[in-house]
């Protein structure tokens, strides 16, 4: 047997283990995420939304939009007490940002990122977070992604 392999063994076996003496069966419940939890998400795709962006990388850019989108619908699904004008509000910045990625227009989409991340802001001002205060990213935590697009 591979000596990698035997490695890899060794490190499952005890998980395995463990299921069988139910430390880690999941819950029968479905798994809600917290709330900080899924706008911590949300700040990672506005951090690569916004070097997707100024790297041109349309099409990622359009991709982090998607999924910063999905992120704030699933707060507010999941969280009923969510100030629902302050969603609502995000509606207009998500929309220019994603008419600035359809133009590919760079200057369109450093002015409407600015309101996106006003919009972020503003929810949490309005719900006692006004401490979380979001801003345009200076340098990318992740050193492991390209961001300008494939070839360039
Ligand atoms: C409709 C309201 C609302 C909007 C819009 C909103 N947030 Fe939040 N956000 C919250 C609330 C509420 C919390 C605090 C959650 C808690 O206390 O568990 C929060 C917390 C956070 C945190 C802190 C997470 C942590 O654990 O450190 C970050 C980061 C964050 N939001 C990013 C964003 C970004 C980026 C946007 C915009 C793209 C955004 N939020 C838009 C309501 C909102």
């Amino acid at each position: 047997m591979k000596r990698w392999l035997m490695v890899l063994m060794v490190c499952v076996v005890p998980s395995a283990v463990a299921a069988q003496s139910g430390v880690n069966v999941p819950p029968s419940g479905s798994y809600v995420p917290r709330l900080g939890d899924i706008m911590n998400t949300v700040q990672t795709r506005h951090v690569k939304l916004w070097f997707a962006g100024k790297s041109a990388n349309w099409e990622l850019a359009a991709y982090e939009l998607r999924q910063l989108k999905a992120g704030l619908v699933e707060a507010a699904m999941l969280y009923e007490g969510l100030p629902v004008n302050n969603v609502t509000t995000m509606v207009q910045p998500v929309q220019s940002v994603a008419d600035a990625i359809e133009a590919k227009d760079g200057k369109k989409f450093t002015r409407v990122y600015a309101d996106l991340t006003s919009g972020c802001n503003a929810c949490h001002q309005s719900i006692g977070r006004g401490f979380i205060v979001l801003r345009t990213p200076d340098a990318s935590p992740f050193s492991d992604q390209q961001f300008a697009p494939q070839g360039k």
